[in-house]
């Protein structure tokens, strides 16, 4: 039988990794690596390190692939990426035809948390229910950039007895329901843009727990123009950007 490890690396800190994922990087014979250009070298350097420095214990190898990319949204957003995964799932088939024997390993190094806007375990899943692949595989947790963004702010994610609501920055409500956090991924828009004026206090934070970490706190109307511009010259500086952010009341902040 083949074996996947998909294991959560954590938003940026090498130190990030947990025992386990230490773990499971030594179980692995070969790391899959999905490149996605020039821009996001950076980001599998990380892995790369990772798997150089920790995975100590036995041979590996790695064997790297393009990773597709996203045709034009046009009239649908989640078409778009049902259309890359299904890309994406050609490729890990091909890999795991070509590259991975039965009784054999493989290692996905997923940013952050797989269990967060991240489709590796869709992929699996529907590679298992074609039936050309037969595996087990196994989902290692990683910190997510949520949980590197509130341990960075030295925040709490919900105020006491609230709830949370994590969503991309298009799907971002004109206002805040009563009682509720909101924690905003994948916004290459500054969304919170249209939610000023509205008595906001926002948590911002750019490359999260790396070197570059950018962090920006204050009340929304105060701060909004100051994040728009140190994110336009950090997405110049490094040709890439990822950022996520926490809104709340000022009053409950
Ligand atoms: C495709 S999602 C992956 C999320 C990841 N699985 C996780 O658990 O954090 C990418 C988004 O995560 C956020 N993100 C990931 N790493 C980050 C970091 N180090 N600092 C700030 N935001 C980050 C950004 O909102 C980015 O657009």
């Amino acid at each position: 039988m083949k074996t996947v490890l998909v294991i959560g690396i954590g938003a940026g800190n090498p130190d990030h990794l947990t025992l386990q994922a230490l773990k499971a990087l030594n179980r692995v014979d070969v790391f899959f690596l999905f490149d996605k250009g020039p821009a996001k070298h950076g980001l599998n350097d990380l892995r790369r390190d990772l798997c150089t420095r920790l995975a100590t214990e036995r041979p590996w190898r790695l064997v790297q692939a393009d990773n597709p990319e996203r045709g034009p949204d046009g009239d649908s957003y989640t078409g778009a990426v049902a259309q890359l995964n299904e890309d994406k799932q050609q490729v890990l088939e091909r890999l795991m035809d070509q590259h991975l024997a039965d009784g054999e390993c493989a290692g996905i190094l997923v940013w952050g948390d797989p269990s967060l806007y991240d489709s590796t375990l869709r992929i699996l899943q529907a590679i298992l229910a074609s039936g050309r692949q037969v595996f087990e595989y196994q989902v290692i947790p990683g910190i997510s950039a949520v949980q590197a963004l509130a341990a960075s702010h030295k925040v709490t994610l919900n105020d006491i007895g609230g709830s949370v609501r994590i969503s991309p920055g298009r799907q971002l409500p004109t206002q805040l329901a009563p009682g509720e956090s909101q924690v905003v991924m994948l916004d290459a828009h500054q969304a919170f843009e249209r939610l000023r004026g509205q008595g906001l206090f926002i948590w911002w934070g750019a490359y999260v727990g790396s070197v570059d970490e950018v962090l920006i706190a204050g009340p929304l109307d105060e701060v909004a123009d100051e994040i728009i511009r140190v994110r336009e010259q950090a997405r110049m500086r490094h040709g890439w950007i990822m950022d996520t952010y926490l809104l709340r009341p000022i009053s409950r902040r």
